[in-house]
């Protein structure tokens, strides 16, 4: 696998280097910056995370700036993303690195709310200049594809070194990303443009779900309560539920969900608002 994982890298590097994509954050060594800018592009088109972003980092330029703020601002500013649990974490991010400090944080990211494997390495990628892969969706679906594989585990214990081998590890996730997304995509692969084609296994994998049903969903029904709070303040759940169209089942399902992750908080009477804290 060696000489082949080799071969890919160095194509891939080659690719981007000409089809690289520019925003001021990939140049940044701020892990603020890098933290925001992956926490708004999970789900999301990274030209409209990247709205978002200039909009974020506008107003919290800092953790501390954003650890001072309110959930209720954060989530006004997040709205038309949805996700708003990503929100809530970032807020509660920022209130912990108001006080530590990224470099006291370093290398365990992962203990920050929100940050799992993939955003702790892009963080140590991208602002620390680390040898690690941040494997997310674009970087697994390449090497499922191009080496014919169902479980990329094993593939990347024993091959990230090949991959991460003389370049720098930053150009390399950046690289498969930006592949990822406009060549090698989930739904309509642009294979006949490939420049990795001619070696590429071609493996589409039968069993992955190949987008989520969102109309009528849980994550819908709660991106519509927190936005119907953001307009009204405080109402109660009857009303919620005679404003929402929807099945009152789901809504009374995510009215529960918003409140076990701590977006909303109940008072008396059944009066809801977003959670102060
Ligand atoms: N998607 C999420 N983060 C990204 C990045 N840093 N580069 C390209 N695509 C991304």
């Amino acid at each position: 696998m060696e000489i082949k994982t080799k071969q890919l890298k160095n194509e891939l590097i080659i690719w981007y280097k000409k089809n690289k994509r520019s925003f001021s954050w990939r140049e940044t060594k701020d892990p603020w910056k890098i933290l925001l800018i992956e926490t708004l592009a999970q789900q999301t088109q990274l030209e409209r995370a990247n709205e978002y972003y200039e909009k974020f980092l506008k107003r919290f330029p800092t953790p501390r700036s954003m650890s001072n703020s309110s959930l209720k601002v954060i989530l006004k500013m997040w709205s038309g993303l949805g996700y708003n649990n990503r929100a809530k974490r970032l807020y509660e991010a920022s209130k912990i690195l108001e006080k530590k400090g990224f470099d006291e944080i370093y290398p365990n990211f992962d203990d920050l709310p929100g940050v799992g494997p993939y955003t702790k390495n892009a963080i140590l990628s991208f602002a620390y200049g680390k040898k690690v892969l941040a494997v997310d969706t674009n970087i697994e679906r390449v090497i499922q594809r191009y080496f014919g594989l169902d479980d990329t585990k094993g593939f990347f214990i024993e091959n990230s070194k090949y991959l991460l081998s003389k370049v720098d590890s930053r150009d390399l996730n950046q690289a498969f990303m930006d592949f990822g997304s406009s060549i090698c995509k989930n739904l309509k692969p642009l294979c006949t443009i490939c420049p990795i084609e001619k070696n590429c296994k071609k493996y589409f994998s039968k069993n992955k779900k190949s987008y989520e049903k969102f109309k009528g969903s849980n994550r819908e029904v709660r991106g519509k309560i927190i936005k119907l709070l953001i307009e009204k303040g405080s109402i109660n759940s009857q009303k919620i539920i005679e404003e929402i169209d929807a099945d009152s089942m789901i809504i009374q399902k995510a009215l529960h969900g918003l409140k076990k992750d701590k977006l909303i908080k109940f008072k008396k009477n059944n009066i809801i608002e977003i959670n102060p804290n």
